[in-house]
């Protein structure tokens, strides 16, 4: 059996800064109250017109796969993790191969929200360790910005989120100690409306709301969150995965050189540092800068973590998440 490893990084995110102040001119918030609660500054926003879910998935794309030095038509496989996906169909993992003029490789969409880009690294993982594809590109992507009410009504959601892309290219790795060691997935569907965007879905379409409810301003459109509960079920969650890869590895926290968490809330990836007792060079945050960017939030830090020197070869290397399902995820690399 092979292993997978990630040879290529790459993300992309919009030129618009959008500062908490800035939130504080469109709706009753305050940079305190943000930072105090979510650790955050300051995220990005598309301009409108000027980038899509998938357009700024291409932009991640295009870095990593010149990073990993192989040509586009070496890919084998596209799978696209997002939430926030151009069109309700088709998913954007054909949009990326007709974009990127990639031969007529298979593209699977993930949903699977915060923990999306685990989802979508370990089905690329299966299919390289199974020997039926060579080189898979990951992406993930998100636009929030548009889809969020940007008024008090919506404020305690609207704050976290920010848009961007990250994307990595895995390999077949003939070495087994080295590369993805292995993934770890979850769900429980029981609490799927406590972080949830309801509409459209197939029992809440525009046109059976705005046409004959005619209402408008169905709140239904826009992302609930019960943040309290989010909070208690993410800490709980990450902490077991991210023990069930260690154990599975014979590995202990003590191994770990850096964790990459889900950047969901500065306060849960201080929490899992506290409950792990690492320093803060083992853990890598960038929240402060972009917010909370779904399922495209673990490979913007994962790249940015590269393009540091923070991730060198030979280290342990866990990323973890948990979201809206619930689902959360875990994945144990030997870098
Ligand atoms: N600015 C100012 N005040 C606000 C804002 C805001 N942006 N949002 C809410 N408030 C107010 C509320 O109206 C409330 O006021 P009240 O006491 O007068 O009723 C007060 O602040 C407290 O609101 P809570 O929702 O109880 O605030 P809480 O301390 O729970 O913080 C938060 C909210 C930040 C969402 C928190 O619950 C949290 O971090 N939850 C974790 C969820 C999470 O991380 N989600 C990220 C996305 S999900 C994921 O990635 C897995």
């Amino acid at each position: 059996m092979y292993n997978s490893k990630i040879i290529g990084l790459g993300h992309y995110v919009p030129d618009n800064v959008v500062s908490n102040h800035d939130l504080s001119k469109v709706m009753d918030t305050s940079d305190e109250w943000i930072q105090e609660r979510t650790g955050i500054k300051e995220r990005r926003h598309v301009i409108p017109d000027q980038d899509t879910t998938t357009s700024m998935g291409v932009k991640a794309a295009r870095i990593a796969i010149e990073r990993a030095g192989i040509e586009k038509d070496d890919i084998d496989f596209i799978v696209f993790a997002t939430l926030s996906p151009d069109y309700y169909f088709p998913g954007p993992g054909v949009l990326v191969q007709r974009d990127l003029g990639i031969k007529t490789v298979g593209a699977l969409d993930v949903r699977n929200q915060c923990s999306g880009f685990i989802y979508a690294i370990s089905v690329a993982d299966q299919y390289i360790k199974s020997g039926m594809y060579k080189n898979v590109l990951v992406i993930g992507s998100e636009l929030h910005s548009r889809g969020l009410d940007m008024t008090t009504r919506g404020r305690s959601v609207s704050v976290i989120f920010g848009d961007g892309a990250g994307a990595a290219v895995l390999t077949r790795e003939d070495n087994n100690s080295k590369g993805i060691l292995s993934t770890h997935l979850h769900s429980e569907g029981q609490h799927a409306e406590e972080l949830s965007l309801i509409a459209p879905g197939m029992g809440k379409r525009w046109v059976t709301d705005i046409i004959e409810e005619n209402n408008p301003d169905d709140e239904s459109y826009f992302p609930y969150m019960n943040g309290q509960f989010v909070f208690k079920n993410a800490v709980v969650r990450f902490s077991e995965v991210i023990i069930e890869g260690l154990k599975a590895n014979n590995l202990e926290a003590d191994n770990i050189d850096l964790l990459v968490p889900h950047q969901a809330n500065l306060r849960i990836s201080q929490f899992i540092q506290n409950k792990f007792g690492l320093s803060d060079d083992q853990v890598f945050n960038n929240i402060m800068k972009y917010g909370n960017t779904t399922a495209a939030s673990i490979p913007i830090a994962l790249t940015e973590a590269w393009e540091s020197n923070k991730v060198k070869d030979g280290d342990l290397v866990v990323l973890a998440a948990f979201g809206s399902g619930f689902t959360w995820g875990s994945a144990i690399i030997r870098w």
